[in-house]
């Protein structure tokens, strides 16, 4: 049985448990699925990362939902602006207690070097333009022990030493995602706070490509979204998604 309501102008649907919020969001029939709709679950067995990875978390801990968008008449060419504006949601909400809040290219959340939220983003695209987009987000809250092998896992209950009401948290995210969807009209300013917001953004550091290791610096990311780093022979190489590695 799913509860129905509305959240800072999203309609929810909350299921009990869900074995993945993206999974149950790709069941619905097209018709049926509208611009700000969210499919919500505080118990979530089987959640799915990228490259086919699992998203651990506890249940009752965490923050596990899957937003549904349908911009009107964005370019399949600007996807890269879906992810920016989730992206900078999540880490406007975790601004909001505590500091250190960067975005890795493409799209994870960091605070510090730990890793606090994860984005899954499936598009739906017909003919130029973006039909609707389902936007899977985890963010770990008052879970306080990481079981999986993921690397560097962490909470806000790590961070701050207490628990976070996640009715509230749910409030402020949907309130933050909705601000940078709004600023989908100003792609501007979203391309610009999310470059001053990527983890990394100063300095030279390590990365590497398929072609080995290699120093360079953060360019930016280019109108496809695409990584731009300059190494240090002044060449700016540009890279997809999985074409380069932080080391
Ligand atoms: C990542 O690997 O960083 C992406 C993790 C995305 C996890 C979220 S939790 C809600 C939604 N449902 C899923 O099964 N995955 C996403």
């Amino acid at each position: 049985m799913e509860k129905k309501y509305n959240v800072s102008d999203f309609d929810i649907v909350e299921y009990k448990e869900a074995d993945s919020t993206n999974t149950i969001a790709e069941q619905i029939p097209f018709g049926e699925l509208k611009d700000k709709m969210v499919i919500l679950t505080w118990q979530q067995t089987q959640g799915r990362g990228q490259a086919s990875n699992k998203w651990e978390s506890e249940l009752g801990k965490n923050i596990a939902m899957t937003i549904i968008l349908r911009p009107k008449a964005l370019e399949a060419s600007k996807q890269f602006a879906i992810s920016t504006v989730i992206a900078l949601g999540v880490a406007d909400l975790l601004r909001r207690y505590v500091d250190d809040v960067t975005v890795k290219w493409p799209n994870d959340i960091y605070v510090g070097e730990k890793k606090i939220a994860g984005i899954l983003i499936e598009h739906c695209i017909s003919g130029p333009y973006i039909q609707q987009s389902l936007c899977g987000i985890g963010v770990n809250i008052n879970q306080q022990k990481f079981l999986s092998d993921s690397p560097n896992p962490v909470s806000l209950w790590q961070l701050i030493g207490r628990e976070i009401p996640l009715a509230r948290v749910l409030e402020e995210l949907l309130e933050d995602i909705n601000k940078r969807y709004t600023q989908l009209e100003d792609m501007v300013t979203l391309e610009k706070d999310f470059c001053q917001q990527m983890y990394r953004a100063e300095g030279i550091h390590n990365w590497e490509d398929i072609n080995g290791s290699f120093r360079g610096a953060i360019q930016g990311i280019d109108k496809y979204g695409q990584l731009m780093l300059k190494d240090t022979t002044n060449h700016v190489r540009v890279y997809a998604f999985k074409e380069v590695r932080y080391c």
